[in-house]
Parts: structure tokens; sequence; C-alpha cells
């Protein structure tokens, strides 16, 4: 079983009655509920962790050395913002595939800057829920491949 870790950023604990329109109507514990199904379909066990402060993100990045094979993050708006972020993401070197809800390309100019982008194995931005399920499919099929190819 791979070990996936979920980060979710801040305001990701108001999904349900954030910005239904943009965000969807499900709660981050049904998120949750979802991702942690498909994960263990694909052969991988998640932690999903939710925080408002960056500082939190960057110490459970640095925690998940060594305790997890990937890390799948929504990093919300530090997406836009943070340098930090990337630095602890480059430093744990885990791979790590970035998510959005929404299209951030659609959206205000400043979403679409990402500084985790730049680090990531890649980003899925834009299909709600199936934004996560997509990530996880994806990190996990990496590290599958990853595997094969290092016996
Ligand atoms: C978001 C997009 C960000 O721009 C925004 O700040 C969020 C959520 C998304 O999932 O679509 O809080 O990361």
């Amino acid at each position: 079983m791979f070990r996936v870790l979920v980060l979710h950023g801040p305001n990701l604990n108001l999904l349900g009655t954030r910005e239904e329109s943009i965000y969807g109507t499900q709660t981050l514990g049904e998120i949750n509920a979802t991702i942690e199904k498909i994960a263990l379909e694909e052969g991988a066990r998640v932690e999903a962790k939710q925080s408002n402060s960056e500082g939190d993100l960057v110490t459970w990045i640095q925690e998940a050395h060594g305790c997890f094979d990937a890390i799948v993050i929504n990093p919300a708006a530090y997406t836009h913002t943070s340098i930090a972020i990337r630095d602890a993401l480059l430093a744990t070197g885990l791979p790590t595939v970035e998510v959005h809800l929404s299209n951030i390309y659609r959206r205000e100019g400043f979403r679409r800057r990402s500084f985790i982008a730049g680090v990531a194995l890649g980003q899925i931005s834009g299909f709600g829920v199936q934004s996560y399920v997509l990530a996880v499919k994806a990190v996990v099929a990496h590290l599958t491949n990853t595997e094969a190819r290092s016996r």
C-alpha cells in the first residue's frame, strides 16, 4: 500500500457553504471520504489534513518525509503566494500533485500564477471533487511506475 498525504489549505474547511457556484456543495468531510475510498481502490492509504495556517502546512510537508510516499495538495490561496510551501515541497522531495477544484486559469488574473506548479509532478484544476480523484489516481500510477522501474 502506498501512503499519500492529502493537504487542504485555507478556507477549504468551509466547503459546502463557501461560494457554492465555484466550489460545489460537498463538504470537506464528504470530499475526504471520496478520496479515501478511491485511494483504497487504487492501492493507497491516505491521511487528509486541513489548515488555515501556512506554517501548519509547511510543518506537515516537512514531517511527511519518511512517512509518506507522495503528497496531493490543494494549497488554496497559498498557491498564489507561498514560497514557503514551495520550498518545503522541494525539501521533502516527495512526488506531489497540485489540485484545484476550480479552473484557476478561468478566474481572476492573480490566480493564474502558481508557486507550486513548478515543483509538482503536475497540476489538476477545474474538475471539482474529481480533481482530487484524478490527482490520487495520477500519483498512485506514478508511484507504481517508479517502483516497477526500480525493480
Ligand atoms: C482553489 C483556488 C484558489 O485560487 C482559491 O484561493 C481557493 C481554492 C481551488 O480549489 O479552486 O481557495 O485552490
